[in-house]
C-alpha cells in the first residue's frame, strides 16, 4: 500500500517535519512532484535542515529514498543538497535513488522563469525562480531531456539542440545575463548525479509494493498550489494532489491507502495569487512573527491569515483525504480571539465552495469567532492536557471537515506532537 502527506493549503504546511515523523513506520518515502521549489524543514538532533529535492525519509536509518519520475530535477541542487546531508552522516549512495523519467531541470530552465516573469510585470506569479514551469513545459511540450538521457551517448547533441531553442525564447524576452557559469556548474553536477543510483522508479515501487513494502509518498507544494484545481495561474505546474501520486510515481489508483492531509492552524501563502482569509493587520504580523513565516526555499515574508474551511473542504474532497495533521497550533497561542472562515460572501451569495476564478473576484470571507487559549503549548504531551478552548476550536474543524484532526504539532521539533482522541 502506498500512504500519501500532502499539504492542503498553499504550501508549507509542515510536510517536512510530519513525514520525518510518520518515516520510522515505512520502507521506502518517496517524492512524486514538484522539484527545488520545495523547502521542506526538519530538525535532526536540534539541527535545522531544508531539503529541497531529496525525500524528507533521509535521516531515517534503513529506509529507501525514491525521487519519482514525476520530479522535476536540478542536478545542480541535487549534489549540494547530498553534499549537506552527507556531512550529517548520511550514506545517501545507499538510500537515494533516482527514477530516470524525471526531467531534468537545465540552466536555460532557470533562465526562461526569471525572464517570464519579468516579463509579467505586476501580473507576475511569484515563481520560486528555480525552473519548475519552463522544465514542466518542455515535458508536456514533448521537449525536456530526462535523468535516464544522461546515460545516452547523444547526450550531448541532445543539450545543445535543446538550448537553442531556448536561446530564441530567451532572445524574445531580451535575456542578456550570461549564463556560462550555470552550464559549467550544470555539466560538473551530472557527472556527480549519474552515482547516485537511476532506477526504472515504477518497477522499482511496484516490486516493492509486491515484496510487502510499506511506501510513503510525500507531497510538495499544496493543493491550492495545484495546476488543475488551485488559484490558476497562480499556481505550481504540477499535480500536487493525490491523483499526482498515480503519475508521479507509476502506481495504480486502487493501492493508495490513508491519505494524510496537513493544513497549518492558520493559513499562509507566499507568492502572488487569490488568499480570501489575508490579514492585513497587526494579527496577520504576529502571526508571522510567532510562525517565523518566511520562505524556507527564497526568504520571502508569507502572506498569513485565517484558516479557510471553504479551501480546505475543497482539498480533503479532490484529495480524498482520510486524516488530518493540524500543524503550527502552537503559533496562535497568544491570540485572545481566533477566527474561522467558513463560508465566501460573492457578489452578495453566500456559497461554500471554491468559485472558478477567484483573482477575479471580491471574496468576503464569512467567519465563526472563537475565545484564543492564550497559554502556551509547546510543552503539553497529552490531548486531554490541551486547554479547553483549544479542543473547541479543533471539534468545529472536525465537524464542519467532516473528517478528523488526527495529529496536531505544537512546535518545530520532531516530538513536538500529540495524538488526538
Ligand atoms: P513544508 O514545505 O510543508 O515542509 O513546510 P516548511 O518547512 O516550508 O515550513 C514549515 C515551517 O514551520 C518550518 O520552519 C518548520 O520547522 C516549522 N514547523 C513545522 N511544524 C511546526 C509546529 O507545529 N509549530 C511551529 N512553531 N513550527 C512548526
Ligand atoms: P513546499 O513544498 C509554498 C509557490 C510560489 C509561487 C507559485 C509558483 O515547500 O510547500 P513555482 O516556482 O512552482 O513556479 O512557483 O507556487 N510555491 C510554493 N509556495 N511552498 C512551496 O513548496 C512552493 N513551491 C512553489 O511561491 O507562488
Ligand atoms: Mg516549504
Amino acid at each position: 500500500m502506498v500512504d500519501v502527506i500532502l499539504g492542503l493549503q498553499w504550501g508549507d504546511e509542515g510536510k517536512g517535519k510530519i513525514v520525518d515523523f510518520f518515516a520510522p513506520s515505512y520502507d521506502v518515502i518517496a517524492r512524486f512532484q514538484g522539484g527545488p521549489n520545495a523547502g521542506h524543514t526538519l530538525y535532526v538532533n536540534g539541527k535545522k535542515i531544508v531539503l529541497h529535492q531529496i525525500p524528507s525519509g533521509i535521516f531515517r536509518a534503513n529506509k529507501i529514498n525514491l525521487i519519482g519520475n514525476g520530479v522535476v530535477l536540478d542536478p545542480v541542487i541535487l549534489r549540494k543538497e547530498c553534499e549537506s546531508v552527507a556531512a550529517l552522516g548520511v550514506d545517501y549512495k545507499k538510500s537515494l535513488f533516482i527514477s530516470e523519467r524525471a526531467h531534468l531541470i537545465l540552466p536555460t530552465h532557470r533562465a526562461i522563469d526569471r525572464a517570464s516573469e519579468a516579463s509579467k510585470g505586476n501580473d507576475k506569479i511569484g515563481s520560486t525562480l528555480k525552473g519548475i514551469s519552463p522544465a514542466y513545459m518542455d515535458k508536456t511540450g514533448r521537449n525536456g531531456l530526462r535523468v535516464g538521457d544522461l546515460l545516452d551517448k547523444n547526450f550531448i547533441s541532445k543539450y545543445i539542440k535543446l538550448r537553442l531553442k531556448h536561446q530564441k525564447l530567451l532572445d524574445n524576452f531580451s535575456f542578456t545575463e550570461d549564463i556560462t557559469s550555470w552550464e559549467e556548474e550544470f555539466f560538473e553536477s551530472i557527472e556527480f548525479l549519474k552515482t547516485i543510483p537511476i532506477v526504472n522508479g515504477e518497477y522499482f515501487i511496484n516490486d516493492a509494493i509486491r515484496d510487502g513494502k510499506k511506501i510513503l509518498a510525500e507531497g510538495a507544494q499544496g493543493s491550492m498550489l495545484d495546476v488543475d484545481f488551485g488559484t490558476f495561474p497562480y499556481v505550481t505546474s504540477s499535480s500536487t494532489i493525490t491523483a499526482g501520486v498515480c503519475n508521479g510515481l507509476g502506481i495504480a489508483p486502487h493501492l493508495i491507502g490513508d491519505v494524510i492531509g496537513i493544513t497549518k492552524a492558520y493559513c499562509t501563502r507566499v507568492g502572488s495569487g487569490p488568499f480570501p482569509t489575508e490579514l492585513h493587520d497587526l494579527i496577520g504580523d504576529e502571526i508571522r512573527e510567532n510562525g517565523k513565516e518566511f520562505g524556507s526555499t527564497t526568504g520571502r515574508p508569507r502572506r498569513c491569515g485565517w484558516i479557510d474551511l471553504v479551501a480546505l473542504k475543497y482539498a480533503c474532497m479532490i484529495n480524498g483525504v482520510t486524516k488530518i495533521v493540524m500543524t503550527k497550533a502552537d503559533v496562535l497561542d497568544s491570540l485572545k480571539t481566533l477566527s474561522v472562515c467558513e463560508s465566501y460572501l460573492i457578489n452578495g451569495e453566500v456559497t461554500s465552495q471554491i468559485p472558478f476564478q477567484m483573482d477575479r473576484l471580491k471574496i468576503e470571507p464569512v467567519y465563526k469567532n472563537f475565545k484564543g487559549w492564550e497559554q502556551s503549548i509547546t510543552e503539553i504531551h497529552e490531548f486531554t492536557a490541551l486547554p479547553v478552548e483549544m479542543k473547541t476550536y479543533i471539534e468545529y474543524i472536525n465537524s464542519n471537515l467532516g473528517i478528523n484532526v488526527h495529529y496536531i504539532s505544537n512546535g518545530p521539533g520532531t516530538d513536538q506532537i500529540i495524538m488526538a482522541e
